[in-house]
Order: C-alpha cells, then sequence, then structure tokens
C-alpha cells in the first residue's frame, strides 16, 4: 500500500455518511475539480480520468441501501463491489454480513481509497486492480456495480461479463440512475429510491435510481 496516496485522501477528502447509507462513512470529496487536479499532480500526469472513488455515485448508493436493508442477499457468501470506486458497496456487505468482500477497481487510487474507507468502517475488503473483463468472472457468489453504464464500450463489456457471471450461477446486482447506455434486457427491478447526490456530478441533486437483478430470462 502507498502510505502517501492514504495521506492524500485523509488531507484533501473528508469523512463522509453518503445521504442515502448513513451507516457507512466515507472519505469523500466536496467539489470534483479541485480533487481532479490534485489527483494529477499527485500522478504527475495529466488527462487521468476523474477521481469516482471521492465520491459515492447514486448507483453505488442504491445498491448499498438494498444490501443494508436486505442482508439475506450477502449474509455469508463472497461478494465482489465491481468498479467500487470508494468501495462503499464492498463495505455496506461486509457490514451486511458478507463472509469476504473484494472491491475491484481499474483506477489505481481506488486500493487506497477502499482501504481507508474500509478502516473508517471498521471492516476487511480486499482490492484488486486488475481489469476483470479481460477474464472470466471471477468465483463468488454475488457481483455488485454501481453506476457502471456511463460509456458505451465499458457498459456494453460489462453487461456481458455480468451476464456470463449470472449464467455461471452468481447473483447479480446493478445500480443505475437512468445513465445513456444501461441495457434493462434480462434485468430485473428490485428497488427505485430517490438518491441523493450533487450537482457538482449530476444535473439533478437527486436521482431516480434503480436496484436491478440480472434474471435467467
Ligand atoms: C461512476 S464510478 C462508480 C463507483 C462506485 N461503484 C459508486 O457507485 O460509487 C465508475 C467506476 O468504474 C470504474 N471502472 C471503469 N472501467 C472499469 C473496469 N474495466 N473494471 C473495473 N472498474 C472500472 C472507474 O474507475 C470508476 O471508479
Amino acid at each position: 500500500m502507498m502510505p502517501d496516496r492514504l495521506g492524500f485522501i485523509r488531507e484533501h477528502t473528508r469523512l463522509q455518511r453518503p445521504p442515502h447509507t448513513p451507516e457507512v462513512e466515507l472519505w469523500l470529496a466536496d467539489e470534483i475539480t479541485p480533487i481532479w487536479r490534485l489527483t494529477e499532480e499527485e500522478l504527475g500526469e495529466m488527462g487521468v480520468p476523474p477521481p469516482f472513488w471521492a465520491f459515492a455515485w447514486a448507483g453505488g448508493q442504491a445498491v448499498a441501501r438494498w444490501i443494508l436493508d436486505h442482508p439475506h442477499e450477502v449474509a455469508g457468501k463472497r461478494v465482489l463491489d465491481f468498479a467500487c470506486g470508494s468501495g462503499l458497496v464492498a463495505i455496506a456487505a461486509m457490514k451486511a454480513g458478507a463472509a469476504s468482500a473484494l472491491a475491484n477497481d481499474i483506477d489505481a487510487f481506488c486500493e487506497a481509497a477502499v482501504a481507508v474507507n474500509a478502516e473508517a468502517n471498521g471492516v476487511a475488503v480486499a482490492f484488486t486492480a486488475q481489469n476483470l473483463l479481460d477474464a472470466p468472472p471471477p468465483e463468488v457468489d454475488v457481483i455488485c456495480a454501481g453506476d457502471v453504464s456511463y460509456e458505451k464500450p465499458m457498459a456494453e463489456r460489462v453487461h456481458a461479463w455480468l451476464r456470463e457471471a449470472h449464467g455461471r450461477g452468481v447473483r447479480v446486482l446493478i445500480g443505475d440512475p437512468g445513465r445513456t447506455y444501461f441495457d434493462r434486457t434480462g434485468l430485473e427491478r428490485l428497488a427505485e429510491y430517490q438518491v441523493t447526490t450533487t450537482r457538482e456530478l449530476e444535473d439533478m441533486e437527486v436521482k431516480r435510481t434503480g436496484v436491478w437483478a440480472l434474471t435467467s430470462e
């Protein structure tokens, strides 16, 4: 673990409770531009992707809410939080009694974000930065994916990969606030929430956000 990144996150974000999942405390930013600029400086690179890890996205908040309210979905199970960002969903899964939680994100900064956030909540969460889409889905019981349909190529690849996981018997839960490339084919809506996010990220402060499960149809 890179101690400088842990310190960076603690210095430039603050502990906050996402509005829809106040049970979970996360190191989050209030504004996107300053933390994005600081991240570029820290990495010594320009044009890096946005610091998704510094915010609790509507899709992630919705899946985390569903899990916290329906702990049987994850209790005693191995859970993967795919495209984890802050690690909110993995942390919610552990709080709901999961046997283990693996957080995954291709943004290398997420390793530190997940570490500080798991510590803040007193839970253990493993992390991998591997691009899991390059291989068959891992051996887990549940895969959660919060807010992963904002770019077309990624959304299509993720949906196919999640469907493959479902075909192998994995329970797949997706949180989505109506992103452009969200494909509802073969999905059953479990819940719909009004999730408060921030105008820093979204066109509206409250996003109607669904929690969906892949089905066999
Ligand atoms: C909008 S954020 C959602 C973060 C979190 N799930 C939440 O809801 O707060 C999307 C995340 O997808 C991650 N991502 C993009 N492509 C990915 C891939 N192939 N594998 C894993 N994560 C990926 C990004 O780095 C980013 O953290």
